[in-house]
């Protein structure tokens, strides 16, 4: 359907290795997009991800970055930002989680995810966001979370990191709408990942969170497909500022 077609467009992805990354970059390859996948250890060739994006007939590049080092993701930004091909589309979804009680959290760990949770997709985002407004059109998803409504328990770095998330992305919204450029964010439920293995592994949290949502069932990441097609694509032109929960019903309930 051409309202959701993507060919020709150029989507970067972070956090594209695996999880939800993985298959937002595929749902968007398989739409037409051409990816540049970005992520902490990404394989420099033969990825799970690369080889999901060639199967589908678009074309792959591999940038690693660790979005804890604040130097190098200022590198990453002017990079991607000065090259002739301009970025349409950036999907901001790298993310990191440290669970410890908050009266013992160390700084290190409060500092990493913010850090690499917030402050990286700050600077990447500011950088490539400023040359779409300068073209007039662009498409920015972050990947916010049930905890940018909640609290959460024994992730404070986190849940602060993702409240940030959904707070950075009306403030953009509010300056770049008028530009052309669209920013919104996709909140994932409980979603089957090595971010929620613990909780996974934990038979009394993984059956309370099973309980309370609507759908009987954990997500998947393949779930967030759909969401990331839509928001990429015209189809959302007129959407800005909105977070869209991809949650199975949880926070209806
Ligand atoms: N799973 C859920 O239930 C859930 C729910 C709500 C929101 N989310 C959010 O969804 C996003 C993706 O999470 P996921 O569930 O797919 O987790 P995941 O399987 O752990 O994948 C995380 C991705 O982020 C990348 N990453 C982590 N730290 C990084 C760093 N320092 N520098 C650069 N890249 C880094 C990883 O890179 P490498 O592969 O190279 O290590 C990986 O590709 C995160 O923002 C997470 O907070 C997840």
């Amino acid at each position: 359907m051409s309202l959701f077609d993507l060919t020709g467009k150029l989507a970067v992805v972070t956090g594209a290795r695996r999880g939800i990354g993985r298959a937002m970059a595929r749902a968007l390859a398989e739409a037409g997009a051409d990816i540049i996948g970005v992520s902490a250890q990404l394989e420099e060739s033969g990825s799970d991800v690369e080889k999901d994006v060639t199967a589908a007939g678009r074309s792959f590049e591999a940038v690693r970055c660790d979005f804890a080092d604040s130097g190098a993701v200022r590198a990453l930004s002017a990079d991607l930002a000065g090259r002739e091909r301009p970025v349409d589309i950036l999907v901001n979804n790298a993310g990191t989680i440290r669970r410890t009680p908050a009266a013992h959290h160390r700084d290190a760990d409060w500092d990493l995810v913010l850090q690499v949770n917030l402050s990286a997709q700050f600077t990447l985002t500011r950088a490539i966001g400023a040359g779409m407004m300068t073209r007039g059109h662009g498409k920015i998803i972050f990947t916010a979370s049930l905890l940018s409504f909640q609290g959460g328990i024994t992730v404070p770095g986190y849940t602060a990191s993702k409240h940030g998330i959904t707070g950075l992305t009306k403030a953009l919204s509010n300056e770049w709408a008028a530009h052309g450029v669209n920013v919104n964010a996709i909140a994932p439920g409980y979603i089957a990942t090595d971010n929620t293995q613990a909780l996974q592994d934990d038979p009394v949290r993984s059956a309370s969170i099973l309980d309370r949502i609507p759908a009987a069932r954990w997500g998947r990441a393949d779930d967030l497909a759909g969401a990331t097609v839509f928001l990429a694509s015209d189809a959302a032109a007129y959407i800005h500022g909105t977070v869209l929960p991809v949650d199975g019903g949880w926070l209806g309930r």
